[in-house]
């Protein structure tokens, strides 16, 4: 098999390639670390992290049976594999879309069928056989990764009354598709009660700028949390990242101003990339997928030698874009500079 390939990681290379966030941490998240008791790491963590999980209920309006928590929204997804995909059984995806889920598939020994979006020139839209999959899950990132567009809430609404069995929705992103700053308008935790075979996820990986955390929160019907605790490995977050979960969900204004500057950064990478007549389909994420042309692989090659690390895939239906990660201030100038000498 092949291995999922994580984003490159190179030395004092700027990293706009994992849609890491470029805003730190909040400062609580380094007190709360340096505040705690070494009995702390002599002890095992809570299993499941009830701490995290009750402040997390009540940030996202639902009870802490709703909720399990993962070593990154990776951890909720093999955990999800195990339980519901035995060997030859199906996970549906519309595709191109996140890589790790071929490869759990794969290590699972289940079979994944991949829908192609209809890709129209401004948005990706959901393919309408992806109910008829016969899966016994189906899973779609929302905003996807990595064309970083949106469906509507009633559209996924629709597919989870509509297939036979678990749906999925990974909203990693979900927090920068700018509705406000927990991407309510755009998420389906809201509505959670409705649909009992839904699955959320979320990371703190991007919007809580935790990556190196490795933090995931998983929401279902209780029934079905019930289920998935006994699936998962028992101390599956460490405690000092339990810790930091909760010291970032406590500070609301940290979370807004992030996600406010990604935008804003956004917005001005948009205009910079435009003016050298890039097109990408509506980004509801931290990163843009730039159609680029036959040059994309040697761009690539080109803002490496300069210190700049952006995504591509060698796969015909990526092989022409680029996904760029949204940078801080200096380093949305820097790449635009680079890429007026190299593309303009
Ligand atoms: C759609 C999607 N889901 C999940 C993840 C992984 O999240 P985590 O860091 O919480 O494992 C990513 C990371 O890039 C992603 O793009």
């Amino acid at each position: 098999m092949h291995g999922y390939t994580p984003g490159e990681q190179v030395v004092g290379c700027t990293k706009l390639n994992t849609n890491e966030s470029a805003v730190p941490p909040s400062p609580a998240v380094l007190a709360a670390l340096a505040a705690l008791e070494d009995d702390r790491l002599r002890l095992y963590p809570d299993p499941r992290a009830n701490a995290l999980r009750r402040v997390a209920a009540e940030r996202y309006g639902v009870t802490v049976d709703h909720l399990l928590v993962g070593n990154g929204s990776d951890d909720c997804l093999t955990v999800l594999y195990r339980a519901f995909l035995a060997p030859g059984e199906r996970v549906a995806v519309p595709w191109p879309t996140y890589g790790l889920y071929d490869d759990l598939a794969t290590l699972q020994g289940s079979e994944i069928v991949h829908v192609d979006y209809r890709i129209t020139a401004n948005d990706w839209l959901l393919p309408d056989s992806l109910a008829r999959q016969g899966a016994k899950l189906t899973i779609v990132a929302n905003p996807n990764n990595p064309s970083g567009t949106l469906v509507p809430v009633a559209e996924l609404r629709r597919l989870a009354d509509q297939v036979e069995g678990i749906l999925v929705v990974d909203e990693a992103y979900v927090d920068f598709a700018g509705r406000d700053d927990d991407g309510t308008g755009a998420s389906l935790i809201a509505h959670l009660d409705a649909h009992p075979n839904l699955v959320i996820l979320r990371t703190f990986s991007k919007s809580y700028s935790l990556a190196g955390a490795r933090l995931g929160l998983l929401f279902a019907h209780p029934e079905l949390v019930a289920h998935l605790m006994k699936v998962k490995d028992s101390y599956n977050v460490n405690h000092l990242s339990q810790a930091a979960g909760l010291a970032a969900l406590e500070d609301r204004s940290h979370h807004r101003q992030l996600i406010a500057v990604t935008l804003a950064e956004r917005a001005r990478l948009e205009t910079g990339l435009a003016a050298l007549g890039w097109t990408w389909p509506r980004s509801a994420a931290n990163f843009l997928l730039c159609e680029v042309g036959p040059r994309a692989k040697e761009i690539l090659d080109a803002l490496k030698a300069r210190g700049l690390l952006v995504r591509w895939w060698n796969r015909p239906d990526l092989v022409t874009k680029l996904r760029i990660t949204v940078g801080n201030r200096a380093d949305n100038d820097r790449l635009l500079v680079a890429l007026r000498e190299i593309a303009g």
